[in-house]
């Protein structure tokens, strides 16, 4: 199978993430529960991730990297725990679900007033637009820094100055880009980063977490077993426990850990060059092809993916197809982002994402280019 759904999750792990799944699996305790040898392991294990997530994000305290699932829960810790009821968010077009649904429950049970950058039909915002929708009860901005379906990256070290002029969070879901694009919480003024394990980090999947900066106090989403203060009928106020309620996914976070050091390895820069170089390869291959259409500004920075349609033919029937007739792996439909959609004009016909990640060779690209080419042939 040639594999290019790597925005959907990275099917192809670095060999010592699944030794260091299996591994604890057959040796870990529980972290923070007790003082024995697997348990003490466990925790240093988990530890060692914090550790190793707050050096590549430019987090400057371990304790507050917190382990989630994944992007989702931890954009609904971030978005529920610190917008005030009431108050007025930004966002833009180019959100996924993941962050749209939160806000637009915000909206609906706490009263918050909501916002949205619009994106062109090519993708792309306009950073003025963020400055024009501020109000004095606006509280946070709360973006992606990139699309998920289309791979437009947005610029945030200008949204952080924008968020820090008018003293608002900054919220950023990085699901797309943490361990494919380099990340700097501090010079981007990023208040709380959400990311997800299983993509870029190519970790194992029930893996993510958010970084959240210094001196920032959220309402827990969910509260319980900590390991901690037992007698205490609440959540502890101190990082990570007060956002960490239950046992984490220690198997999880061990193969995590041994993907950032493979990440470390190969570093970031690496990673997102060749993911470049192949995502020109492909859009030069497929945008010469008649009857293609391929959507998104490739002359802006932006993540590896090509999103195109065939002629007017439904995306779900070409994904069908390059999957049966050449083993070629990609999502189509609506992707969880739907204002981008609606904004491109795509929510009828959806669209076909490729995505390619650091395993992915010019020959892989090179035969998806021809599949296309050979289903954009007119009958
Ligand atoms: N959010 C993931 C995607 O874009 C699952 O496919």
């Amino acid at each position: 199978m040639i594999y290019l759904d790597n925005a959907a999750t990275t099917m192809i792990k670095p060999q010592p993430v699944i030794d260091a799944v299996v591994a604890a699996m057959t040796s870990m305790g529980n972290a923070s529960r007790g003082a024995h040898g697997s348990a003490l392991q466990a925790s240093r294990t988990v530890y060692d991730a914090r550790c190793k997530l707050a050096k590549l994000f430019g987090c400057k305290s371990p304790d507050h990297v917190i382990f989630t699932c994944n992007s989702t829960e931890s954009l609904n810790i971030a978005i529920t725990g610190a917008i005030p009821a009431g108050s007025h968010v930004i966002s833009t077009d180019l959100e996924h679900n993941s962050v749209l649904r939160p806000l637009y429950r915000l909206e609906e049970e706490q009263g918050v007033k909501l916002s949205f950058v619009p994106a062109d039909k090519q993708g792309n915002i306009d950073y003025a637009d963020f400055e024009k929708l501020i109000t004095p009860e606006t509280s946070a901005i709360v973006c992606t820094h990139a699309s998920n379906l289309l791979g437009t990256k947005l610029d945030l070290v200008r949204i952080g100055q924008i968020a820090k002029a008018h003293n608002l969070l900054l919220i950023v879901d990085a699901s797309q880009t943490a361990g494919a694009a380099n990340i700097d919480i501090e010079a981007m003024n990023i208040d709380i980063l959400c990311f997800t394990g299983h993509k870029g980090l190519m970790g194992p999947q029930g893996t993510g977490g958010l970084c959240v900066r210094d001196g920032l106090t959220l309402r827990p989403f969910k509260v319980g077993g900590s390991g901690i203060q037992s007698y205490n009928k609440h959540q502890p106020v101190e990082f990570p426990s007060c956002l960490e309620a239950g046992t984490l996914n220690g198997h999880g976070i061990a193969g995590l850990s041994a993907a950032l050091d493979y990440l470390e390895e190969v570093t970031v820069e690496a990673i997102e060059a060749k993911e470049h170089a192949l995502m020109m390869r492909f859009y030069e291959g497929v945008s010469k092809i008649e009857g293609v259409t391929v959507y998104g500004d490739f002359t802006q920075p932006r993540t590896a993916i090509v999103t195109l349609n065939i002629r007017d033919y439904d995306s779900s029937m070409v994904s069908d197809a390059l999957s049966e007739d050449y083993g070629i792996a990609t999502r189509a439909g609506a992707h969880c982002a739907p204002r981008l959609h609606q904004a491109l004009g795509t929510t009828a016909q959806g669209a076909i994402r490729f995505s390619i990640s650091w395993f992915n060779t010019e020959e892989e690209i090179d035969e998806a280019i021809r599949a296309v080419a050979e289903l954009a042939v007119e009958e």
